[in-house]
């Protein structure tokens, strides 16, 4: 995800009401089947909504860039005529792109994230015991499915928990989209703030952790070098921001929407019976609800995708909350079906840029759903208006009453 502030409102217009975004996926199925390759001339974009194209764009990264250099009018942010001055492997194509994965890659590798089970379901326990301390109903994205990510990113970072309400705040404002169109730059003057706000408390962070290495993530990176140098200040910065940002909100968002899917198809007893909730079934909320939809790119020459020709230069924004429904894939793709197999969902994405958290964010929702459901009984939604996330690529609720009891 572009963890950098979008300068471009790259949402189209018929998304644009609180139930077009909280369920896109009419008019996905509409898109699909009469264009599937679409010219947006409202945001000079192209969208692309089928699997195969959608699969293709992201596994391309020599057509389909992720830097928008390649696209001379995209618009992006600059402060008195500067460009913002962070960069991580989200807008670095390879092999620049390579360099800075490979030093966090090992620590997110299956069998390190597998190690931290035990701690994970810790902080879950006391987040429940808080929580549930009172039997009838809880916010489970305030008061559960939010604070959880912070508190495991926090960990593995190794900066103090205390600050996880700033932290909470940053991701917030990191992953917004401008309200209206005429706030559009000021909501980009306010995110360049925030970008220095925050590099300025990492490199605080970087330059304790050169002087005294602990076993965390910032000490990994300060100390991480590149051909025997070490990585310049803004890869730093940018590596922290991202992993910071890029697993809060998408694994709060894959909880709340587990919640959602689960409460459509009558599945909460079965659950709370179990006491778990079956690894196939959390793919599935990935593939149904996914919590990224879309992510852009920019064509670094002359292409055609389906019948449409594009030519270099270009913003290409891929729907993969809509490839994720795509029939050609998925037999019936508009059903919920929790036991699917094959599923060969892109929730995570593809190619070089698939999910760096893909492990974790696995573990996290795994263990969360797991323990809630190990303590409640008689689950259910009551009636409300949901408001879906305010971003333009992050799909989830920013609120999600349940009501229960407890066992
Ligand atoms: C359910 C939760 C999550 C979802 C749905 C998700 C989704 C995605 C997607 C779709 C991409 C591809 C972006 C692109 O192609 O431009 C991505 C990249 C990335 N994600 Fe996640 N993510 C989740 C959780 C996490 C977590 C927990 C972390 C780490 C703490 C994380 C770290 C990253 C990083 C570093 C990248 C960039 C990888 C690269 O550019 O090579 N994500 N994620």
């Amino acid at each position: 995800m572009s963890i950098e502030p979008q300068g471009a409102n790259v949402f189209p217009e018929a998304l644009s009401t609180r139930e077009a975004w909280l369920e896109p996926f009419d008019w996905y199925r509409e898109m699909r089947e009469n264009a599937p390759v679409h010219y947006d001339p409202e945001r000079n974009a192209w969208d692309v909504f089928r699997y195969a194209d959608v699969k293709r764009i992201l596994g391309d990264d020599a057509t389909f860039s992720v830097d928008p250099e390649n696209a001379p009018d995209f618009v992006s942010p600059k402060m008195d005529g500067q460009e913002m001055a962070i960069s991580s492997m989200v807008s670095e194509d390879p092999p620049r792109h390579d360099e800075l994965r490979d030093v966090v890659d090992d620590s997110f590798r299956p069998q390190a994230i597998r190690e931290l089970k035990p701690r994970i379901r810790d902080l879950t326990g006391e987040l429940l015991d808080n929580a549930l301390d009172r039997e009838g109903e809880i916010d489970l994205v305030e008061e559960f499915a939010y604070p959880l990510p912070v508190m495991v990113i926090a960990e593995l970072l190794g900066v103090p928990v205390e600050e996880r309400d700033q932290f909470k705040e940053w991701s917030d404002a990191l992953i917004a989209a401008p309200s209206d169109p005429e706030s559009g730059e000021a909501f980009a003057e306010r995110q360049i703030e925030l970008f220095q706000e925050m590099s300025g408390y990492f490199m605080q962070l970087i330059k304790e952790r050169r002087q005294d290495p602990r076993e965390d993530l910032i000490s990994t990176i300060a100390n991480a070098e590149i051909d025997g140098e070490p990585l310049p200040p803004e890869n730093m910065v940018g590596l922290c921001i991202l992993l910071l940002v890029a697993g809060n909100i998408t694994t709060t968002n894959l909880i709340a929407n587990a919640m959602r899917c689960f409460g459509e198809n009558d599945l909460f007893e079965t659950y709370t019976e179990a006491g778990v909730v079956p690894t196939p079934t959390i793919e599935e909320v990935l593939r149904y609800r996914s919590p990224v939809q879309a992510m852009s790119r920019f064509t670094t020459e002359d292409v055609t995708i389906g019948d449409e020709s594009i030519e270099a230069g270009e913003v290409v924004v891929a729907w993969m909350g809509s490839a994720n429904r795509d029939n050609r894939q998925f037999p019936e793709g508009d059903s919920f079906v929790p036991d699917r197999s094959p599923n060969q969902h892109i929730g995570f994405g593809y190619g070089a840029h698939y999910c760096l958290g893909a492990p974790l964010a696995r573990l996290e929702a795994d263990v969360a759903l797991s323990e809630l459901f190990g303590r409640l009984a008689d689950v259910e939604i009551p009636d409300t208006t949901l408001q879906p996330t305010r971003s333009s690529f992050i799909y989830g609720v920013d609120s999600l009453p349940i009501r229960y009891a407890t066992v």
